[in-house]
């Protein structure tokens, strides 16, 4: 039996929750959940642990914090000897018009979406270049390749998230580092603000955080050869969400329940 590491970032909620469920049904994995909230994590890594068939640990990592992402890496590999798989979930979601924003809404998004990520990855990079083989996956958003009102930040940071992901892709072939990139629809997870009706009607067209996650898995059983570079995984239903979230306001998301405006709905798309 081959061991496998797999260190998740935001682990403690949603995607990343569920992608760590589906890889403790695995024997052989060892299955690292990291994210901000100690005690949350570790109530959800013991209770995973007692019907798990993978070793299941978990770790503090901001990954806003330089130094910690560094140092949690590095006790990490020299515990278990390497991080064979990284899986990229952490992020916020900040939604709001333009002139609503604040800078450090701004900053709040960019640190964790895109330099988070940046942190992390260039964390594992060298050591998993050194060793000749890694896999990276992130977990993306579709809004990155489609923008709407409200969401400025958020597709800013998304499409940054992309073409980095894609550029790590094309520089990993050349060092045994997988990069797969897998580009977000609307997922049924707590980042969606719980207390809006127009996405409480939306949700049961969303992906679930377990098809992501079952995805998630196919990907790792593939063939080595095989690179799944950038994937749209999309809900196939039209959503009533979308037509509202053009026309706003733009409190979708928890943190923009203090926008109130409607702006005419000029178009209807999906994303
Ligand atoms: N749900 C969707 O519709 C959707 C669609 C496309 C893409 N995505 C992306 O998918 C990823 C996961 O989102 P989700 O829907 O699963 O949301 P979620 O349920 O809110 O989970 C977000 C996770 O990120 C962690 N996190 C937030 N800030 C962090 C930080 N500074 N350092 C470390 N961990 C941090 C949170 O943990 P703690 O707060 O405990 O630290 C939590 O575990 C995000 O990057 C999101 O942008 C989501």
């Amino acid at each position: 039996m081959t061991s496998h590491t797999v260190l998740i970032t935001g682990a403690s909620s949603g995607i990343g929750c569920a992608i760590a469920k589906v890889l403790a049904t695995q024997q052989g994995n060892t299955v690292i959940m990291s994210g901000r909230d100690s005690n949350k994590l570790t109530s959800l890594a013991s209770e995973l642990a007692k019907n798990s068939l993978a070793h299941i640990d978990s770790v503090t990592m901001d990954v806003t914090d330089e130094g910690q992402v560094a140092e949690t890496i590095n006790k990490v590999v020299k515990k278990y000897g390497a991080i064979d798989t990284l899986i990229m979930s952490a992020g916020v979601s900040i939604h709001g018009y333009f002139s609503e924003l604040q800078i450090c809404d701004f900053d709040e998004v960019m640190n964790t979406n895109l330099r988070g990520r940046f942190l992390t990855a260039k964390a594992v990079w060298s050591i998993m270049a050194e060793s000749g083989h890694g896999v990276v996956i992130n977990i993306s958003s579709a809004s990155g390749l489609l923008n709407y009102p409200t969401g400025s930040i958020y597709s800013a940071t998304s499409a940054g998230v992309n073409s980095l992901m894609d550029s790590m892709a094309l520089e990993g072939q050349e060092v045994g580092i997988k990069v797969v990139n897998i580009v977000l629809g609307q997922v049924d997870t707590p980042i969606w603000n719980p207390n809006d009706e127009l996405v409480n009607d939306a949700r049961k067209g969303m992906l679930t955080p377990e098809s992501v996650a079952d995805y998630v898995q196919f990907i790792l059983s593939r063939p080595t050869n095989e690179h799944y570079r950038t994937t749209i995984l999309h809900p196939f239903a039209v959503q009533p969400l979308l037509r509202g979230r053009n026309r706003g306001p733009g409190g979708h998301f928890p943190k923009t329940n203090t926008v109130d405006k409607t702006v005419e709905d000029k178009q209807t798309f999906r994303i």
